[in-house]
This record gives C-alpha cells, structure tokens and sequence, in this order.
C-alpha cells in the first residue's frame, strides 16, 4: 500500500516537546554534540558545494556550533544567517561568533516556518531540528522557498528507528541508555525516523533525490570524548525521563555514567555507540 506523506513522516498537531531542555546544560550538550558531530557536518557542506561567497540559511542554530563553521567556508565575503525559535541560547551563539571574528554572520531569534527575508540564499542547512517539528515535511517545502534556483539544501538528522541493533547481552548499560532515549523521544512526539525520513521532505519539496550518508560516532578508546558526551545527553534528556516516569535521576546517575560507560567498553570488548544520523544534500534544479 502507498503511504502518503503524513504516515511516512507520522506528522501531529504539535511540535514535540524540545526533549533535551532550554538549560545551561543544553548549551553545553550542544557544543560538546558538535565537539563529536561536527566534522560530519562540516563533510556534509563540502560535499554539498557550499564555497566562498555563498549566502547561507541555517536553520536550529542552538549555540550556534554549524553557523560558526559556515562562516569560515563561506570566508568574508559570503554571509551566515541562524535562526532559532530559542532567542536565549542565540545570545551564546552571538558571543562565540564576535569572539572567533566572523563579521558575516548574523542570528535571528524566530521559528524557522515563518521567515520573510527580501533576497533567496544559495544554501540552507540544518542539523537535528527538523525532527522536533509537528509537520517537518511542510516545513521543509516551506524552507526550499528560500533557496535560489541552483542553490544547495544540506540537512543532517538522526535516525533513531535503527539505533536498537547496537543491543548485545554483554553491554547491559549501553541497552539501557538506548531503551531510555528511543522512549524518551518517543514520549515527546519528536520523528525517530526523520534522518531517513530526509528523503522523502526533499523529493516531496520537488528537490531531486537528495546524497545520503548514515554515521554513527563509535569509540572505544580510554579517552573518547563520546563517553562524557552520552553523560551530558542525560543530563539534558533527567527532567523529562522523570517527567513521563521512565527512570529517575539515581537510576541514571549522571555524575558516574561516562566512567562506567567507559567500564563497560573495556570488559565487554565492544565500541560504544551513539545515535546513528543521516545526512543529505541534493541542488535546487528550478
Ligand atoms: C538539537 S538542537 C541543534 C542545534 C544546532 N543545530 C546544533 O546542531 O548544534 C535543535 C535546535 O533547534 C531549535 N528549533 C527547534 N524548532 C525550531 C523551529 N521551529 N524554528 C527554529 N529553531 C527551532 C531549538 O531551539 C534548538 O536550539
């Protein structure tokens, strides 16, 4: 049977609740994420074709982590803009832009469905927002409206759907940290699929069918920074797991998880895994 578009996506009425919080915490979490994400991001733009001199959108700047990247690829003569429906975080994001000197980048607080600008941009690019959105195909279609013809759509998203095939009996923590997250996101109506999902909000916005890769962070180092990272996710994701009753804060035990993530790694003889995310690009044909 063919799905249409609502089914595939499993589009609602509501954004999901912002799973990982608006707190000091989540700022962190987000540049430590891009500490671990962010030479895939930065191969994903490469690829992509966005160069010097290029006028870019990006959309969920958060900390403002892919911005500060762009604006170094686009060089002084190209020019950033970020948006995020969170104004607070964007003050974090305007700081470290002043402090690394991009004079060509700007951040404006609002939500990435309603944006009027007077001229279209060459590139847009997106990395995990589309998938706390209520209907992220819509707002895709919408974004593409602000994309020149030839311009570059660059989106990065995580795929949670397979993120269960990394259980194994002898890594009981990872599995519960795994069942923990799939849940969570789950509870707060986020898209576990949107990273594939990718595919169809680029050919349903008429853009051709887009480049894909799938990652995943994987380590087994003494001092892989993933660990500490995983430590921060929980940190961000407490109030809510508390919230919908799926584990207390002594349960998790944020304090000592990275340790004995790193315990675990070593007695089971297995990497450790982070969430899987998919990347795509394709250009602007019309
Ligand atoms: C997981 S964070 C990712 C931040 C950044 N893209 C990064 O990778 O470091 C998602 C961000 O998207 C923002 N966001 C969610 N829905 C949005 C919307 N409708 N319009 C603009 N920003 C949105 C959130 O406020 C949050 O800062």
């Amino acid at each position: 049977m063919t799905k249409n578009r609502s089914e595939n996506l499993n589009t609602s009425h509501q954004d999901a609740t912002y799973t990982l919080g608006r707190t000091s915490h989540e700022t962190t979490r987000l540049i430590e994420q891009s500490r671990i994400y962010g030479e895939s991001t930065h191969r994903l733009c490469k690829r992509a074709g966005i160069i010097n001199g290029m006028h870019v959108l990006e959309i969920g700047s958060g900390a403002g982590d892919v911005a500060l990247m762009l604006a170094e690829l686009v060089g002084p003569t190209g020019r950033v803009v970020g948006v995020d429906v969170n104004a607070d975080i964007l003050d974090t994001a305007r700081q470290r832009a002043a402090d690394a000197g991009h004079r060509n980048t700007e951040f404006i607080a609002g939500d990435a469905r309603n944006l009027n600008f007077s001229d279209k941009f060459d590139a847009i690019v997106g990395r995990f927002v589309l998938m706390y959105m209520a209907n992220p195909g819509e707002a895709f279609a919408n974004l593409i409206t602000h994309l020149k013809s030839g311009g570059i759509a660059a989106f990065q998203e995580p795929e949670y759907t397979l993120y269960p095939v990394f259980l194994h009996p002898d890594t009981p923590l990872m599995n519960q940290l795994i069942t923990w997250i799939l849940d969570v996101f789950k509870h707060s109506g986020a898209h576990l699929n949107m990273g594939i999902g990718l595919y169809q909000a680029f050919v349903d916005a008429r853009l051709p069918p887009p480049m894909m890769h799938l990652e995943s962070p994987i380590g087994a180092a003494k001092t892989w920074a993933g660990y500490r990272y995983m430590a921060t996710i929980f940190q961000s994701l407490l109030p809510l797991l508390e919230k919908y009753g799926l584990a207390t804060a002594e349960e998790v035990g944020v304090d000592t998880l990275a340790a004995r993530i790193r315990q675990e790694v070593i007695a089971s003889k297995r990497p450790f895994f982070l969430p899987l995310h998919v990347t795509a690009y394709s250009t602007r044909q019309v």
